[in-house]
């Protein structure tokens, strides 16, 4: 609650803000000064009763100002948790000595009025004690988890909700029974109808901006929070998806969203950026720290939108149109992104459009066929080779990529979007020791948020067949593929995310999930090898495995649609022989998700169990309504047996939390 200062009647001189920020209002004057505030602000007050269900209260940018600034060091108000205001009056009265440069301040500010100031939500006491308001009630009751939102209600009637017009501002100004401020300035100066409609202008675009998203769009809300209860519910074998920590998601939804910053630190079309640059170099220290490389021998570009786009802006920096790629076909676990075009020569991603894409593939026992790679290699003599892949279970041998590389005269790049989370664990071969480039996702085993990552070598290069040159040169290409051949301005909310999930990764703890990962792929792949399930190349030195269904004669797709009724989350995919896309004989199953839900070896094992009692399910439809995927479907609606199975699916998922769900810590 505000109280007033008895020698200056209505001016509000301390309150105390759910949210630790302190507020100032004056309906006709400027209540902050520049020397506070940092920018020439004007905080807007009705003052009285009504003051006191005004949903906002103002960043306290005064905070970072006070600690600056000698004058306020001792102020408490200035402090982020204070309960005061930094009010003038109480400036005034607690240090005289300021009182005349705060007048000076007052006089500029009420010159260089701004319409529009930045206030954050109000959470202040006396609205979370109030009962909430029934439409809140009914918001949070639809809760699929039933977990109310904090701080949402909506105040009751007669509170800024209704000033919505100039008359009902004139009027709750007038209903507050509080001296005018302005009763000692000239009249000539003050038109209270005019400072009236200011006022509730302000405050409805203000409103505009502050309102909490269940009450803004409660259908969206409705449905983002069923797809919470769906992420819970389920068990997670999709081997390229995970749960983002809690801190990552609160980096993701930060005001950092609203600033453009296109170019590279330093040298941004826009001015602003300091703070932006502050964030992305952090993050590419970080992200050079957290994948143990030498910055004087590497680079890395932080702002990729997803590992698609870094890919493409390799292509971009360092390939003419039509230059010849080569990377692991798709069906044999290739991503799509290293140039594919189907058995009708569809070409499906931008790399096989505009480029020539030349794929090497696996051999029957589903390993890298280096024999193959090295013809095609040597006869097509790619500008750029690719190693690294979407559903590969196996080590990945760079060395001999290097060797190939080197006798065709390539560059040699890894994507490795799958496992740079081991990568950065030390868990497996790291690509930086022999690759040129290295490209990654960043939310896949790595857990941070959704997002691609380009590393490029940096200095003396090493000698290569037809390459004379000593340095590398790939930064600044790279850097202008990026920003501003492929991608505008980068999302600084996603930097700061990377930022804190590559500080997150370098730690111990990172390092034990990821070994724990490991651990919990061989327990699954050999829990299912024990009931007679075959898993490509007999099992997986990595966090995913794929598992061979055409000896129980069913497809991926049929075992995929069982597992999700079941609620189990996996994907069909194509393993050596079968016809790819069309009909994709097996499912890849990964165990990072699970993990990071803090699921152990033996966990895996119940899991086995659930992903067997779906295969005997699906073969049972099959039998009983045959292949057809129509009649196939048709057999899994309304099946007592799935019913039974996601019950139990359901009870076990929900005993593993959800990382990265608010709980209000
Ligand atoms: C090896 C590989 N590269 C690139 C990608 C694409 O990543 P993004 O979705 O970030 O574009 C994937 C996605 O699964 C992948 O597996």
């Amino acid at each position: 609650m505000e109280a007033s200062d008895s020698k200056h009647p209505g001016t509000p001189t301390s309150s105390v803000s759910g949210n630790g920020h302190s507020s100032s209002f004056s309906m006709n004057g400027p209540s902050s000064s520049p020397s506070m505030h940092g920018v020439s602000s004007k905080f807007t007050s009705i003052r009285g009763p009504l003051e006191h269900s005004l949903p906002f209260h103002p960043l306290p940018l005064h905070a970072t100002h006070a600690q600056e600034n000698p004058h306020y060091g001792t102020y408490s108000a200035m402090q982020p948790n204070s309960h005061h205001h930094p009010n003038p009056a109480a400036i005034v009265r607690e240090n005289p000595a300021h009182a005349s440069e705060h007048v000076q301040v007052l006089k500029k500010s009420k010159k260089d009025f701004q319409p529009y100031h930045t206030f954050l939500p109000q959470h202040s006491s006396h609205e979370r004690n109030m009962e909430p308001s029934p439409a809140a009630v009914d918001i949070a009751s639809q809760s699929p988890i039933q977990k109310p939102i904090p701080s949402v209600n909506l105040p009751a009637q007669s509170s800024w909700h209704g000033i919505i017009n100039a008359q009902q501002a004139t009027q709750s100004h007038a209903n507050s029974g509080v001296p005018n401020l302005n009763s000692s300035r000239p009249s000539a100066f003050y038109d209270p109808t005019q400072a009236a409609d200011l006022a509730a202008r302000r405050l409805s675009v203000q409103a505009w901006g502050n309102k909490q998203l269940p009450h803004v769009d409660p259908h969206l809300w409705v449905i983002m929070e069923k797809e919470k209860q769906r992420q819970c519910k389920t068990i997670e074998l999709v081997a390229s998806e995970n749960y983002t920590s809690q801190a990552v998601i609160e980096a993701l939804g930060s005001h950092l969203t609203n600033k453009y910053s296109e170019g590279m630190p330093g040298a941004r079309l826009y001015c602003g950026n300091e703070n932006i640059d502050q964030i992305e170099n952090l993050c590419i220290e970080r992200a050079l720290k957290a994948f143990h490389l030498e910055p004087s021998m590497w680079g890395v570009n932080v702002q990729p939108y997803s590992c698609t786009t870094a890919n493409f802006a390799v292509y971009t920096a360092l390939l003419q149109p039509k230059d010849r790629i080569m990377g692991l076909d798709s069906p044999s676990g290739g991503h799509l992104s290293h140039g594919y075009y189907t058995p009708s020569r569809k070409k499906v991603s931008g790399a096989s459009i505009f480029f020539e894409s030349f794929p090497y593939r696996v051999n029957s026992a589903g390993y890298i066929d280096f024999t193959d790679l090295e013809r095609i290699a040597l006869t097509y003599r790619p500008k750029l080779l690719i190693c690294g892949a979407s559903a590969y279970p196996r080590e990945w041998d760079y060395s001999k990529f290097r060797d190939i590389a080197d006798r065709c005269g390539a560059i040699l790049m890894c994507d490795m979007a799958h496992i740079s989370g081991l990568v950065a664990a030390q868990q497996c071969n790291s690509p930086f020791q022999y690759c040129d480039i290295v490209t990654s996702t960043t939310h896949k085993s790595l857990r941070g948020p959704r997002g691609g990552i380009i590393f490029f070598r940096k200095g003396q290069k090493r000698k290569s067949a037809g390459d004379d040159a000593d340095h590398y040169d790939f930064e600044a290409k790279i850097n202008f593929a990026v920003s501003h051949s492929i991608q505008g301005g980068p999302h600084n909310n996603r930097t700061a995310a990377l930022a804190v999930a590559l500080l997150q990764v370098d730690t111990p703890e990172f390092k034990a999930h990821i070994c724990q990962v490991l651990k919990n792929a061989k327990a699954l792949a050999a829990a299912l090898q024990k009931k007679d399930c075959k898993m490509v190349t007999g099992g997986t030195d990595n966090h995913l495995m794929l598992w061979d269904l055409r000896p129980f004669k069913l497809t991926g797709m049929h075992f995929e649609k069982v597992c999700e009724k079941s609620g189990i989350i996996l994907n069909k995919n194509a393993v050596y022989g079968d016809s790819g896309a069309m009909a994709p004989g097996g499912v890849r199953m990964g165990t990072p998700a699970m993990t990071s839900r803090g699921c152990l070896e033996e966990d895996f094992e119940i899991i086995a169990e659930f992903l067997y009692s779906a295969l005997q399910i699906a073969m049972k439809v099959r039998n009983e309504q045959g292949h057809s995927q129509k009649a196939f479907l048709k057999g899994l609606q309304d099946n007592e047996e799935i019913e039974e199975l996601r019950a139990r699916v359901e009870k076990f998922a929900l005993s593993f939390e959800m990382p990265g769900l608010d709980k209000g810590a």
